[in-house]
Formats: C-alpha cells, sequence, structure tokens
C-alpha cells in the first residue's frame, strides 16, 4: 500500500477509506482500553491523530510508541469523535520504524528556548516553529525562481570559490590546500599562492555580482541565488557568516527601475506567503509574534517611502533622539538610525538612495555633485536593511579611476573591466539577504532560527 502524507489526508479526506501513514509520534495519551497518537510527517504544521485500541496491540509495542519515535500506521479514515480534528485513523496495524528513548529525547517538553533549540539543531525540525519556519522557507526559494523566470530572467550560476572581493571590504574566508604549518614562500618571505590549488590566492565569494554583470551584459536579465559568506566578526541576530543572497543583474536598468524591481519582488514574496503559506504564518502569528500577518499586509499595501541618503541625515539630525552612533553627513547609518527612519519617522520601507561615495563600493554608479553614488538601500521594519544595490558605473575611465583611488587589485580586474572596454551598457542590480527575507516573513527574531544549520563567529556545529 502506497504511503499517504498527513497533508493529502487532512486537505481532501476520503473517509472511510484505508490509508498508510508514516510519520513521528509528537504526543501519546490515553488509558488502558484506548491510545491516541499525534503523528506528524513535516508535509503539514498539522498532526493527524491515530486512535488504538489498547486490546488489538501489544502492551510492549504501545509502551515503545513515545515522542520522537518513528512509526507506520495502517487503518480506516474516520470521523473523529473528539474537538480539534475533523477525521483520524483507526489503526489496524502498527508498525515501529524507530523507538525514541522518552528519558534521552530531547524534545521532551514543550516550550524549549530559542537557544535550546538551535544546541538541537539536528532534531529542532521536527518542532512547530521550525517545521513551520523551513516549509515557508522552501515556499519563499520557489517563489524566487517562479518570479524571475516569469519575468524571464535567467538563473545563473556564479563561482562560490573566486579570487576576487565584490564588496572590498576584505572580510573573506580563505581558500587553500597550502600546509599551514609550513607554507611555501616567496622571496619577500610571504606566503606564495602560486603554489597553491588555484595558483593564486582564492577565497569564499561575498557576492556573485561582479559575475552576474558579466552575465546581464550578455543575456540581458540574470539573477544569482545561492551561499556568500563573509568573515565578518559580528555577532547580532542580522548577521551571518554563509548566507544565501538573491542578486539580479539587469542591462539597461537605471536606478529607478532597480527600486521599482525591488519594490515588486519583495511585494510578489510577501503575497506568495500569504497566498501559498497559510496554516504556517497563522502559527508563527499566534506562537511568535502577534504582529506578523498585519505587518505583512500593512508592506504589501503600501508604496516604499524613497528618499536620498542626504535627506534621511536631515531627518535624523532633527530628531530628538540620543544616538549610540554620531549621525552626519559622510557617515554610515548604523542599525538604529535605519530602524528610527522606518519604525518611528516614516514607519513604512524606506529606499534609501545617493549614498556618499566614499562609504560605498567601488563599483556603484557617481552622480555629476562628485560627491555621491546611485545606491540604494532598501530597509524594513524590524530589520534594517533588507536590500543593498545600485546602479552600475558604466564608464570604463571613470571606474578604472575609483579603482585606483581605492587601491583596488586592478590587475586581477581585467575582466570585470573589459566589460567597460567591449559593448558597455548603463546596468544595475541589487542584492536581497535571503535570511533578512525569512526574519521579515516569519517574525523570528533570530538570523540563526531562519537557517537550517547557521554559521556564525564561533560556531560551526553540524
Ligand atoms: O549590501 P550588500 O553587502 O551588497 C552586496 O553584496 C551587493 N554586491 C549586492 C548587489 O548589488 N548585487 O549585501 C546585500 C544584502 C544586504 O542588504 C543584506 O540583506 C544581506 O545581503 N547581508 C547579510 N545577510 C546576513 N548576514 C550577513 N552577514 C549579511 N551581509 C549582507
Ligand atoms: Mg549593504
Amino acid at each position: 500500500m502506497k504511503r499517504i502524507k498527513v497533508r493529502e489526508l487532512l486537505t481532501s479526506p476520503v473517509p472511510g477509506s484505508e490509508v498508510l501513514v508514516k510519520g513521528w509520534v509528537r504526543t501519546k495519551r490515553g488509558n488502558k482500553n484506548i491510545v491516541f497518537i499525534a503523528v506528524n510527517d513535516g508535509s503539514t504544521i498539522n498532526n493527524i491523530q491515530v486512535v488504538a485500541d489498547a486490546s488489538a496491540f501489544s502492551e510492549q509495542l504501545l509502551k515503545d510508541i513515545t515522542t520522537g519515535a518513528c512509526i507506520a500506521v495502517n487503518g480506516r479514515l474516520v470521523e473523529s469523535q473528539g474537538q480539534g480534528q475533523a477525521v483520524e485513523i483507526n489503526a489496524s496495524s502498527i508498525e515501529l520504524y524507530g523507538k525514541s528513548d522518552a528519558e534521552l529525547y530531547p524534545l521532551q517538553k514543550k516550550g524549549h528556548s530559542m537557544e535550546f533549540l538551535r544546541e538541537n539543531a539536528h532534531l529542532r525540525f521536527r518542532t512547530n516553529t521550525f517545521g513551520a519556519v523551513f516549509r515557508i522557507r522552501h515556499s519563499m526559494a520557489f517563489a524566487i525562481h517562479k518570479y524571475f523566470n516569469d519575468k524571464g530572467f535567467f538563473y545563473l550560476h556564479t563561482p562560490v570559490i573566486t579570487g576576487s572581493d565584490c564588496e572590498g571590504a576584505g572580510e573573506m574566508f580563505h581558500v587553500t590546500t597550502l600546509d599551514l604549518k609550513n607554507p611555501p614562500l616567496n622571496d619577500a618571505g610571504g606566503i606564495d599562492y602560486s603554489a597553491d590549488f588555484f595558483g593564486k590566492e582564492t577565497n569564499l565569494t561575498v557576492s556573485g555580482q561582479l559575475e552576474g554583470e558579466l552575465g546581464a551584459l550578455a543575456l540581458g536579465e540574470i539573477y544569482t541565488f545561492g551561499p556568500t559568506f563573509r568573515a565578518e566578526n559580528s555577532n547580532t541576530p542580522r548577521h551571518l557568516a554563509e548566507f544565501w543572497m538573491i542578486e539580479p543583474e539587469m542591462a539597461f536598468y537605471d536606478i529607478r527601475d532597480n527600486m521599482d524591481l525591488a519594490e515588486d519582488f519583495v511585494k510578489y514574496l510577501i503575497k506568495y506567503a500569504l497566498e501559498n503559506c497559510r496554516e504556517d504564518l497563522e502559527f508563527l502569528n499566534n506562537m511568535i509574534d502577534k504582529e506578523l500577518l498585519a505587518r505583512l499586509r500593512f508592506v504589501l499595501e503600501n508604496s516604499f517611502v524613497r528618499i536620498s541618503y542626504t535627506e534621511a541625515v536631515a531627518i535624523l539630525s532633527a530628531a530628538d533622539r540620543k544616538w549610540d552612533y554620531p549621525v552626519g553627513w559622510g557617515r554610515d547609518l548604523q542599525a538604529e538610525h535605519e530602524r528610527y527612519l522606518v519604525e518611528e519617522h516614516f514607519k513604512k520601507p524606506v529606499i534609501l538612495t545617493d549614498y556618499p561615495r566614499d562609504i560605498k563600493a567601488f563599483y556603484m554608479k557617481q552622480n555629476d555633485d562628485g560627491k555621491t553614488v546611485k545606491a540604494m538601500d532598501v530597509l524594513f521594519p524590524g530589520i534594517g536593511e533588507i536590500i543593498g544595490g545600485s546602479q552600475r558605473e558604466e564608464d570604463y575611465n571613470k571606474l578604472l579611476e575609483r579603482i585606483r583611488e581605492m587601491k583596488l587589485p586592478e590587475k586581477d580586474m581585467w575582466w570585470y573591466l573589459d566589460t567597460r572596454r567591449f559593448g558597455t551598457a548603463p546596468h544595475s542590480g541589487f542584492g536581497l539577504g535571503f535570511e533578512r527575507l525569512m526574519l521579515f516573513v516569519t517574525g523570528m527574531s533570530n538570523i540563526r532560527d531562519v537557517i537550517p544549520f547557521p554559521r556564525t563567529p564561533r560556531n560551526a556545529e553540524f
């Protein structure tokens, strides 16, 4: 007999039919005569109730069916006598796949702390909260591909190992096969990377953008969606050392087109979640964040505010507020400033543009004022920066000048510069942090709880 998933059983039940269900025991209760077992198979947040007549099963088997155990149940689907579920299974046979020692299984009690569940990330998928989060994560990944595919964008795979530092922040994990205890040295006494695996110094990518631009300047509109790595030592609820980023890159888009796409894209994803992840979102709204659904709808229904960095600095300077970090033109905005703009001043998502060029990456298109660049950051309530992007500098000479000013390795960037030498074009793009989006969509408060296996400073367990 073919196994049926609980989700299917509950969405289109056929009372009277014989079914086979397989899953993990969430709870067991009952008495000498009758036993009720709640089984979850991960396909939905809801459990199926299995009812077993105690006289029809061995005492030992019923004893071994404890929280966490895995079972297969054959039986008849019937309308439930009890409250809380429409249908249940009258078990005719139960096979025990795997026992779960009640003394040792970590997920016995209800209401574990998020910290405890992080330490048990190998088992936390079996909780309602993490089941919901990771089903939503899947749906968001699927929706991202659907959005771009429907728009005619091409999914471009950019390398995980690269020799360049897109953001120029030097926050890279080195990739090497050299013997760290005894590396080959060059004449100057430094490490001789020409003897390394790739014959040069390499690292894990911080962004697929530079390679993405190469794709966009031939295929028109592309997007990347892959893991990116930053060795920044920030232990915050918003930073991971390994996170997933979606980076669309579009030929012939200016900064305004770029903002329009970013707003449309994020709204599409939120709408998709509301339409396709209803039960999981309702659970999170009840258990994690009572304002979640209202906030998702609010973002859908309102236009994002668009102002320049210079205007933002004026608002922040005029605010009656003591900042931990000073506000001033030319200084980068901190999370406290971004959140003030979004959560208190405008009470809406905000897109900030035209940042001082000295606090932004080399590739951003310079404005005529000689001071600012066509950057855009999208700021979200509860999150801060969710998207960073820009129109790109397409002028070969201006780009080269900037690379030299910033003392970037010009020699290694020949291929990037070539796009500006041969058929350059106005183009733009942005990066959406997948886990920042997940924080927003799920209402979870720590980024470690929206990625299955978080990588953060001093933590690479599992
Ligand atoms: O603003 P960032 O650094 O921009 C770029 O990497 C550009 N190359 C993107 C582009 O234009 N194609 O990063 C983009 C987004 C941020 O807005 C944030 O959402 C996320 O990536 N992000 C992080 N998410 C989790 N942990 C970190 N350490 C992150 N750093 C950036
Ligand atoms: Mg940024």
